[in-house]
Order: C-alpha cells, then sequence, then structure tokens
C-alpha cells in the first residue's frame, strides 16, 4: 500500500512552492522551533508556519518567532477550570490557522484524547530519549542514573497515551563518563536540531503517514523507528 493522506507536494522555485500550513506549539525556548522556521524561511522546507502558540505568555520563543515574523499567540491553562476546557480552546484557536500538520516543539502540557484525537496523523511531537524508554520527564538525569551506554532522542506521532505514539526517527548519541544532565541534554539537544526538521519534511513532501496506529515512509510501514547515529559525539 502506498497511500498518503496528503497528495505528494511539489517544489516549484519559478511559481512558488505548495507548502503545508502548519502550526507549531512551544512552552519554553523554542530551539526546535527555531531551527524549523530558519529552515522553512530559506526555502528548504516546504511548510507555511501560521503560527506558534504558547501556554506560557514568557516563553522565550514567543519572542523569536515574533521576529521572525511569525503571528503568535498564547492561551494559559490558568484561565480555564479544568484541562478539558483547555484543551477544547487551545483546539479552537490552532483549527483557525487550519494546520495540515501540528509540530510540538518543547509543549510541555499534557493534552487529552479528545485534542489528540483531533489531530490524530497531522501531530508530531519530539521527546528527549529513545522512546519507549524514558517516557514523561527529567530524561537525562534518568538515562545517567541508570548508566546507559546511550541516550537519545525521538520524533513521533501524537497519540492520547503520554510520549507514546509511534516513533519514526530517533537519533543516539553516547553517553560519556564525565556527562552531567547539562553536557548530556545539550549533545542531544544537537540532534533534535538535526532531525526534528528531516522528519517534518518527510511530513510535508508527502512522504511520511500515520495509519491506523502505525507510520508509514515511503509507502512502507515502519516496523522499528529509523535510527540516526551521532557522527561527531
Ligand atoms: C527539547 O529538548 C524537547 O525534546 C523537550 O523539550 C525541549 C524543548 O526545547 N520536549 C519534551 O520534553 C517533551 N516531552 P526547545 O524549547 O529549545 O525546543
Amino acid at each position: 500500500m502506498t497511500a498518503t493522506p496528503y497528495p505528494k507536494r511539489t517544489v516549484d522555485g519559478t511559481r512558488g512552492p505548495t507548502r503545508l500550513p502548519v502550526v507549531i506549539l512551544i512552552s519554553g525556548t523554542g530551539s526546535n522551533m527555531r531551527v524549523i522556521a530558519e529552515r522553512a524561511a530559506r526555502g528548504e522546507l516546504p511548510i507555511d508556519i501560521r503560527a506558534v502558540i504558547s501556554d506560557r505568555a514568557d516563553a522565550r520563543g514567543l519572542a523569536t518567532a515574533a521576529g521572525m515574523g511569525i503571528p503568535v499567540a498564547t492561551l494559559s491553562p490558568k484561565d480555564f477550570p479544568d484541562r478539558p476546557s483547555f484543551d477544547a480552546a487551545l483546539a479552537k484557536l490552532i483549527n483557525q490557522y487550519h494546520p495540515g500538520l501540528l509540530i510540538l516543539a518543547g509543549f510541555m502540557r499534557i493534552l487529552g484524547g479528545e485534542f489528540t484525537s483531533q489531530f490524530s496523523g497531522r501531530a508530531l511531537n519530539i521527546h528527549p530519549s529513545l522512546l519507549p524508554k524514558y517516557r514523561g520527564l527529567h530524561t537525562h538525569r534518568r538515562a545517567l542514573e541508570a548508566r546507559d551506554a546511550h541516550h537519545g532522542v525521538s520524533v513521533h506521532f501524537v497519540t492520547e497515551e503520554l510520549d507514546g505514539g509511534p516513533v519514526v526517527l530517533q537519533a543516539r548519541v553516547p553517553v560519556l563518563p564525565d556527562d552531567t544532565e547539562a553536557t548530556l541534554s545539550a549533545r542531544v539537544q544537537r540532534q533534535e536540531h538535526r532531525i526534528y526538521p528531516e522528519v517534518v519534511d518527510w511530513f510535508a513532501s508527502g512522504r511520511l503517514a500515520c495509519r491506523e496506529g502505525q507510520a508509514w515512509l515511503d509507502g512502507l510501514p515502519l516496523s522499528a523507528p529509523v535510527i540516526r547515529e551521532d557522527p561527531n559525539p
């Protein structure tokens, strides 16, 4: 089977590219958002970033996005009585931009099933571990405490299960003897900035899809994630 949810996109330099509308969700620094936006601005990714939305008004990434001319918005959970009402308002805000892809880039809130089902097959997340290891928080500390030889980062489709959707691409890095959380997280983040734009490119150019709970790349089901090794540990 080779079906994909979106038609193949062509990038036509003379008549302007066909670009997939995307919305990016952040909570903090937004370095993954920035590398994706920079690649898009250089014409290296066939996406049109319609908005960057944060659940925190103080997210540094909002200023970065605004400085790049991208519309930004904040929706604070404090303004809602419970998670379902926040999720519903967030979905409504996102839908105003009609995204074909929702990119979670350091968005640190758990999203409920009603939200995730609306974006099923068209929402990606990046998580700093080699999933299924270390779902949730403090992944670098947990890898160090477990004396793992390798650690890394995963890009996966979003499902209701926290950090549990089909994994598409992982980058593996070595854990070095004198590593601290800071050195390990910096090594992992260098890989985040390589692999997230790559997966976004696959999706936006029609090579990647998620159907019936499985990721498909180039018309074939991914029985295991694609793995990248850190070339310069
Ligand atoms: C990244 O390290 C990303 O993997 C992590 O948040 C950081 C955001 O950095 N995401 C999660 O932990 C999600 N569970 P950034 O704001 O600089 O892109």
